[in-house]
């Protein structure tokens, strides 16, 4: 499996037993310093792979499995990424999601284009407005098992997520 934008491996202890090994793409090497326990504590295979969702360095359908938790908010050219991940993906390969994006509501839509300029300065270029289940259909995937929701505990403007499977044609 591969997972774009691995952070500090907060996925880590959820791996399913079912997967054989992960291929992180992560650009921060603080990420990597942080997920060091976690890393220490699990039996799945991690290797830290890519520096770049935007540019993938593996061959056209190696993986059956992608993973992306609340990242396609902050890599710069997200339609480049999930071009990629279309590459990587075997035809019917399946990429898990958790995102946040634009709101469905109007009023929380309108807040999100305000703050947008000020959130992508102050949280390494995060987008507030991304309409994450567009951009997956508009990349080609085919979205199942969607539920969009607002995270509890988190302000509207960025908790508005998106939860599924995009699976690769
Ligand atoms: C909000 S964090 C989420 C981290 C992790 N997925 C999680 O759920 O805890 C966004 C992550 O995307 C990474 N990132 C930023 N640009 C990226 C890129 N071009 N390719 C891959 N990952 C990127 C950041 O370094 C950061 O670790």
């Amino acid at each position: 499996m591969v997972e774009i934008g691995f952070g500090s491996g907060l996925n880590v202890p959820f791996y399913p037993a079912t997967v054989k090994g992960i291929a992180a793409v992560e650009p921060a090497d603080i990420g990597w310093k942080l997920a060091r326990k976690r890393l220490a504590a699990t039996e799945v295979p991690v290797e830290r792979s890519g520096l770049d969702g935007q540019s993938l360095p593996f061959p056209d359908n190696s993986f059956d499995t992608a993973l992306s938790t609340w990242t396609m908010c902050t890599i710069p050219d997200l339609d480049a990424a999930l071009s990629e991940l279309r590459r990587v993906l075997k035809p019917g390969g399946e990429l898990h999601f958790v995102e946040h994006g634009l709101a469905p509501d109007e009023e929380v839509r309108r807040w999100q284009h305000r703050v947008e300029p000020m959130q992508k300065r102050l949280f390494g270029g995060c987008h507030l407005t991304r309409p994450i289940v567009d951009l997956l259909k508009n990349a080609g995937f085919t979205v199942r098992d969607l539920d969009e929701f607002y995270e509890e505990g988190a302000p509207k403007i960025m908790g508005a997520d998106s939860l599924g499977v995009a699976v690769s044609p």
